[in-house]
């Protein structure tokens, strides 16, 4: 069972390792065959410690052997364009949205083919959080977004796997079915009984596990002020007027 993995051994990651693994990670569908994706390579220390804070200084960043930036890329193919006649014309949100589609995709793919050679990563969504410092320290050009980050390496823990909810929750035949308070007593229960959440609610001071994720890790106002930057960042990068 796939889990995500924060600590890391001393043991290398090849290049010749990693650069396959991107390769055949390319094998992953993509919009037009056009490849709207990037990955930057980051093994330098100092730049891990330059990324480090724009990740919130999630310690995984400067302990893991290699950090991959996956970035939502239009560059290339819209230079490609104009040095062969065409007109691109992909500075707008729906380009934005199929890069993004097609990096998160080549992204996942080089999860699966990594983690069936028992490597490990942890999948970092700050990257959406903090873009105009990564865009600006990877020197990212117009038309490049970065949309996630992994840190890679191999295993140095074996935690156990994570719940997840029962597929009643999110299945839905034909139609969306409605979610009604009976639905989410049903689908919630058993998550709410865990043991480790309800220590969870109990160190967090929280009444219920809900409002751990609502009031402290992911609150509204968290939330508007990374919108904000996020939307500036696509501005900057010419995926919005
Ligand atoms: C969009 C997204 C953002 C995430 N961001 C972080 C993160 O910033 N830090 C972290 O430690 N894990 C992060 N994760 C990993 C999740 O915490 C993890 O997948 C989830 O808790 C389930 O655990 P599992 O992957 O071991 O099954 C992220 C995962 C996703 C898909």
């Amino acid at each position: 069972m796939r889990q995500t993995i924060r600590r890391y051994s001393s043991r290398p990651v090849s290049e010749s390792l990693l650069q396959s693994l991107l390769e055949e990670a390319a094998r992953a569908q993509t919009m037009g065959n056009l490849q709207l994706y990037s990955v930057v390579v980051t093994r330098d220390a100092e730049m891990k410690q330059q990324l480090a804070p724009f990740h919130f200084n999630q310690p995984m960043v400067t302990n893991a052997p290699v950090v991959l930036t996956f970035c939502a890329d239009y560059h290339r193919t819209t230079e490609w364009a104009l040095q062969r006649k065409g007109h691109p014309g992909y500075g707008n949100f729906l380009s934005y949205q199929n890069a993004a589609t097609d990096a998160l995709l080549f992204c996942q793919r080089f999860c699966d083919l990594a983690e069936s050679l028992g490597l490990g990563m942890c999948f970092l969504g700050t990257t959406v959080y903090k873009p105009l410092e990564i865009i600006r320290l990877l020197r990212l050009p117009k038309l490049v977004m970065p949309v996630a980050t992994l840190t890679l390496g191999w295993p140095d823990e074996h935690p156990a796997p994570t719940d997840r909810l029962p597929a009643t929750a999110y299945v839905h035949q034909e139609t969306y079915a409605p979610v009604t308070p009976e639905t989410i007593d049903r689908d919630f229960a058993a998550r709410e009984a865990l043991p480790e959440n309800q220590e969870f609610v109990r160190i967090n001071h929280t009444e219920t596990l809900a409002q751990i994720f609502t009031d402290i890790r992911y609150s509204a106002a968290d939330c508007e002020a990374f919108s904000a930057e996020l939307l500036q960042a696509l501005r900057r990068q010419g995926f919005l007027e």
